[in-house]
């Protein structure tokens, strides 16, 4: 396999794992225990510290991928700021473009830099997941620290 081939392998996979994650939002919601909102928008459920499947596996993905930089349970740290903060501002479609492309602060410093996630699957196959976990955070009904999972 050339190089080439074998970055368009790569892109293929990636781009279907995209669009199944998208066909597949009924399904994913169904099982998730907790539906997408009428606009398309993931939603979560806390109840009792216990949360939906989608909701903990955002938890997962954040603390594998997320947290070096934005700090456990998304408080902050001196890397990034503090993602219970940025999703009070931030609406789904401004969250999933930072993530997928990337942003370089060109501010006094202008040495802060949001890396771009829009080729790891690890990442942008759970986006809708991470959303929901940093919503739950960033509107104060989950708190810090590992959350059971409902029914489970
Ligand atoms: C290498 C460090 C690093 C990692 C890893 C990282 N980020 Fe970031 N992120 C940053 C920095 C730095 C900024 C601020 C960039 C700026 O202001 O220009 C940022 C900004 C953001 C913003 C915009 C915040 C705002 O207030 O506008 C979001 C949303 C975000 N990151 C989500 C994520 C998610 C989700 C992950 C994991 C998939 C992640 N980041 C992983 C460094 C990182």
């Amino acid at each position: 396999m050339t190089t080439n081939t074998r970055l368009r392998v790569f892109l293929a996979l990636v781009l279907s794992g995209a669009l199944s994650g998208a066909v597949a939002i009924g399904p994913v919601a169904a099982d998730d225990d907790a539906p997408a909102g009428p606009d398309g928008v993931p939603t979560y459920i806390v109840r009792d510290g216990q949360v939906d499947k989608g909701t903990y596996n955002g938890f997962r993905r954040f603390h594998s991928v997320c947290h070096t930089c934005h700090g456990f349970d998304a408080s902050g740290s001196s890397f990034a700021p503090p993602l219970v903060d940025s999703l009070k501002r931030l609406d789904y479609d401004q969250f999933k473009e930072v993530v997928i492309n990337g942003r370089q602060n060109q501010g006094a410093t202008g040495d802060k830099v949001m890396p771009s996630f829009g080729l790891d699957p690890n990442v942008v196959m759970h986006l809708d997941d991470i959303y929901r976990y940093l919503k739950a955070r960033a509107d104060g009904a989950l708190p810090g620290g590992r959350p059971q999972r409902l029914g489970g």
